[in-house]
């Protein structure tokens, strides 16, 4: 029990507060040193919707292929390799952040306590970690903090829409980086600057046929974003709540196995499902380890769903349904906070998002997702990229996002 205490600090390290974000959110604003240069009194979140955005080709995304054929351990060996150094130097930032907050006796406990997590997840999932880990040189308890810290520590915007014609969009942001270092020189997250360059897109590929694509950070083997063509799309948004990561963890760490880990049941949804029905009751069902959205469109005009999820209940809120101060019913618009609740102040994404979306309408609605995905405070600091995808185009489209100021901080 001792042990397992002392692991839970580990991880809270990494996923600081999650479940208190709303306090922490607040109280940053007083603990922080560099909270006055963050918080510029003459920077609103939102003025305008941006228009015409034409994503720029200045950043090549590398594309892999994940040959599912292979022995688990060699799947990720060329993504790995290529991207070794940077993922060291995230590694080390997070490390250095960690001390910063925590104080230097806490890392090592990274070492010592979470291969005994990586012991207990799905065995193919596992020999991967064992994989990347020998590829890059990295403790494999370092490896599995990569590969779950994404569950607690994102902060996102997914929407789906439809266009005039019942072609359904998907398209989302993925925001990350939060608390783990500000530089108040150049404004900008540490944290997700380094996760950047680590954005590829991967081809998941069974018998010499791709089965689906997603972007990943190198070295993370979950899904966060993927399409799998001519079937569904889905993304995942984080979800902070009072029960949330923590009691999941711990439940896990005691032996409470049947919960799934989020990017894992992910994956094996993009894996194993061929239609966005079949995906919509796999997401849906199984305990999870922690709360989450789950964002799926399919290829019929009606398919669109938000799935908001706690550790142990689901609830749907289908394409169709109007949120407050929403005209159009041919989108869904989902951050990090319930449909049924209105969004923190602290935090509105949302709003400026459904404005903007009515605003510009569903006859383009590809450029309609890359003018509001680019629109502040959509796009804040923590944006590491923009996706847009359509399973019924077989669309994936990315690009590395960045916020000049005067831009929000989240
Ligand atoms: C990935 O798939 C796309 C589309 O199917 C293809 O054009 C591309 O060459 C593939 N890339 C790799 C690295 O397999
Ligand atoms: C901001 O600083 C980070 C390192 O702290 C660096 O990687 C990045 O290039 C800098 N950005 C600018 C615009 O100077
Ligand atoms: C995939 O294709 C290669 C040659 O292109 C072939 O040698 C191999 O047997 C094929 N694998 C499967 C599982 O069909
Ligand atoms: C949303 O609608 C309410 C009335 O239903 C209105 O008072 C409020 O100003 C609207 N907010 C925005 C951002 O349009």
């Amino acid at each position: 029990m001792k042990k397992v205490c002392i692991l839970l600090l580990a991880v809270q390290c990494y996923i600081t507060g999650a479940e208190v974000l709303p306090d922490k959110l607040l109280s940053i604003k007083a603990t922080f040193p560099f909270a006055s240069s963050v918080l510029k009194p003459n920077v609103t979140p939102f003025d305008h919707c941006e228009k015409n955005v034409i994503p720029p080709n200045v950043y090549n995304i590398p594309e892999y292929e994940i040959n599912l054929d292979l022995p688990a351990e060699e799947r990720w060996t060329k993504v790995v390799s290529d991207r070794r150094a940077q993922i060291i130097a995230l590694i080390e930032n997070i490390k250095q952040n960690c001390d910063l907050l925590f104080g230097k006796s806490l890392f090592w406990m990274v070492n010592e306590f979470l291969p005994m997590l990586t012991e207990t997840l799905p065995i193919e999932y596992r020999k991967e970690l064992l994989g990347i880990s020998s590829v890059t040189g990295l403790t494999v308890g370092e490896i599995t903090l990569f590969n779950v810290f994404y569950e607690f520590f994102s902060v996102c915007t997914s929407i789906v829409a439809r266009n005039e014609n019942g072609v359904l969009y998907h398209g989302r942001n993925l925001d990350f980086g939060l608390f783990l270092g500000w530089d108040p020189a150049n404004h900008t997250w540490q944290t997700t600057n380094l996760l950047k360059p680590l954005i590829v897109k991967l081809n998941f590929t069974q018998n010499n046929k791709t089965l689906y694509h997603s972007i990943n950070y190198a070295g993370h083997t979950g899904i966060l974003t993927a399409v799998k063509p001519g079937k569904f799309a889905l993304s995942i948004d984080e979800r902070f709540k009072l029960d949330g990561g923590y009691v999941g963890i711990a439940e896990w760490i005691l032996g409470m196995r049947n919960q799934q880990w989020i990017s894992f049941l992910t994956r094996d949804v993009m894996e194993k499902c061929n239609s966005y029905l079949c995906a919509q009751k796999m997401l849906s069902k199984p305990p999870l380890v922690a709360p989450v959205y789950f964002i799926l469109s399919g290829i019929r005009p009606s398919d669109g769903s938000i799935i908001t999820r706690g550790r142990n209940d689901f609830s749907i809120w289908p394409l169709g349904q109007k949120q407050r101060n929403q005209t159009g019913n041919w989108f869904l618009v989902q951050t990090n906070f319930d449909q049924w609740k209105k969004p923190p102040f602290y935090d509105d994404r949302r709003t400026p998002a459904i404005f903007c979306m009515d605003k510009e309408g569903n006859k383009d609605v590809s450029q309609t997702l890359k003018n509001v995905l680019s629109t502040r405070p959509v796009l804040n600091k923590l944006t590491t990229y923009t996706a847009i995808m359509s399973a019924q185009k077989n669309l994936l489209e990315v690009w590395i996002q960045s916020c000049p100021d005067p831009c929000w901080p989240w």
